[in-house]
């Protein structure tokens, strides 16, 4: 069904105490109405109409590429006096969904369950039970178990406030009822605001139903005002985000303690140990193993594979059955063949390594073409950088390079070319020779150690 979407952003987020408004605060390394525009998205919704108020422009700025109707609410009278600024958007013929900037968590798959419970009536509300539900809406329902009112907190008499169903915000209205019915709120209520829950009464007073469903759980329709309860929905989606792992066949040393803030495609019997961080688009084939502490943005492992402790990865694509780490920093653009080893503290950029070749310890490789079977001593630095331009390393098949040595980009070390240690290489090796680029060792035959002078 086609259906429109309305996200809620207007507000200040006072209680973060940020310069950021709240919806941009990252949960999982996203913005907070990503992940409602996201949502938005898999429920048909291709132009969500999100309102925007405080900071409207630094809220608008992220989203410049995606197809989005801003509509701006100058000042914030009410959730419903929102709403009413979207009406000029809002298509009669169709079922229309609110949402909130700042309530991230709600899935889509949910929301397809009270789509189907709400089906054709003119109103729903999803709800939540709530142990304490002190400053949500109450929920009011009549015998028939429809909905008569919505009465928020400071409405509502003792009675009312007893009840322990509440109001999400979250609806689905039909566009005609909300056309008809949103011009006539009013702000006759203790906080002097035009608040869409209101709406409830009204389509009930017209004669129509209004539906509720409850969510099973209440995290999802969690709303964040300060940062402890971001910091609390955002370990509630990682351990959502552990357990799928895990169901999906992947071992965690801790459910506890591991990050996702991207998408993770992965094989079978992947295991990843304490602390890892996994980042933007990740694939991990068949037995990858990740050691701890580990951080990994867009990242691809091929089979095999085992990433010792202490490694940070970025931009990269590993082979199979190679060994990474422990402590190596693997840049953007290093392109690792199978079989490929690199050790502790070794940094590559732009780099391409053949199959079965090895950098083991201290090095730091970048802009560089390693061929296969090439060993690259400790110690090595390609000097790629004049402090203007970056020069290629060339590194042929089968080229050994003793520890400590300087090459000097652009280079060439030819196929089977050995450099000898503690070499400056400034100009081509030639192939299957020894390469030798330092001084000479001399020993003096008639030196003598000083003596203390008398005085
Ligand atoms: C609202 C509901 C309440 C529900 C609760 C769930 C109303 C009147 N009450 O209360 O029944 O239990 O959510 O969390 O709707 N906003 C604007 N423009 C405005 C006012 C609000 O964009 O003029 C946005 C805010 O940024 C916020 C959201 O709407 O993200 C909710 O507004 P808020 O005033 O916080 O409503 P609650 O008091 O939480
Ligand atoms: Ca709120």
């Amino acid at each position: 069904m086609e259906r429109q979407a309305i996200v809620l952003a207007a507000g200040k987020g006072t209680r973060m105490k940020s310069k950021l408004p709240k919806v941009l605060h990252p949960l999982a390394g996203r913005p907070l109405l990503e992940h409602v525009l996201d949502t938005a998205g898999e429920l048909g919704s291709d132009k969500p109409i999100v309102i925007v108020g405080h900071q409207a422009d630094v809220v608008q700025a992220p989203f410049k590429d995606r197809s989005i109707e801003w509509v701006l609410q100058t000042e914030q009278l009410g959730t419903g006096h929102a709403v009413q600024q979207t009406l000029p958007y809002i298509n009669e013929q169709v079922q229309v969904l609110i949402l909130y900037g700042d309530v991230p968590l709600i899935q889509a798959e949910t929301l397809r369950a009270f789509a189907s419970a709400v089906d054709q009536a003119p109103m729903g509300v999803l709800t939540f039970f709530a142990e304490n539900p002190t400053g949500y809406g109450r929920i009011i329902k009549d015998e028939a178990g429809g909905i008569s009112a919505i009465v928020e907190e400071k409405d509502a008499d003792t009675t009312q406030r007893l009840v322990q169903e509440v109001n999400s915000g979250i609806y689905l209205v039909q566009g005609a009822v909300l056309k008809r019915l949103l011009p006539e709120l009013t702000n006759n209520n203790a906080q002097q605001e035009y608040i869409l829950t209101d709406l409830a009464e009204m389509v009930r007073g017209e004669g129509g139903l209004v539906k509720p469903y409850m969510v099973p759980e209440p995290e999802e329709v969690s709303g964040i005002n300060d940062r402890k309860q971001l910091a609390a929905l955002e370990r509630y989606f990682q351990r959502r985000a552990a357990d799928q792992l895990m169901l999906a066949g992947v071992s965690l040393a801790d459910p506890n303690r591991i990050d996702v803030r991207g998408k993770v495609v992965h094989g079978q019997d992947v295991s990843l140990d304490i602390n890892v961080v996994l980042e933007g688009d990740i694939t991990l084939g068949d037995d990858v193993v990740i050691g701890a502490n580990c951080v990994l943005r867009n990242v691809e492992v091929a089979s095999g594979t085992v990433i010792a402790p202490f490694t940070h990865i970025e931009g990269a694509q590993i082979g199979a059955n190679c060994n990474i780490g422990p402590f190596a920093r693997i840049r953007p653009g290093s392109e690792f063949s199978d079989q490929v080893k690199i050790g502790n503290f070794v940094e590559t950029k732009k780099t391409t390594v053949g199959l079965g070749s090895k950098i083991n310890h201290l090095s730091y490789v970048g802009d560089a073409a390693l061929g296969e079977s090439v060993n690259v001593g400790a110690g090595t630095i390609t000097c790629n950088y004049d402090g203007v331009n970056k020069f290629k390393t060339q590194i042929e098949d089968g080229v050994f390079v003793g520890s400590n040595t300087a090459l000097v980009a652009p280079v060439t070390l030819e196929k089977g070319a050995t450099i000898a240690a503690g070499s400056t290489i400034s100009a081509s090796a030639p192939a299957d020779k020894l390469t030798i680029a330092r001084s000479r060792q001399y020993t003096s035959e008639s030196w003598q150690r000083p003596t203390k002078k008398d005085a």
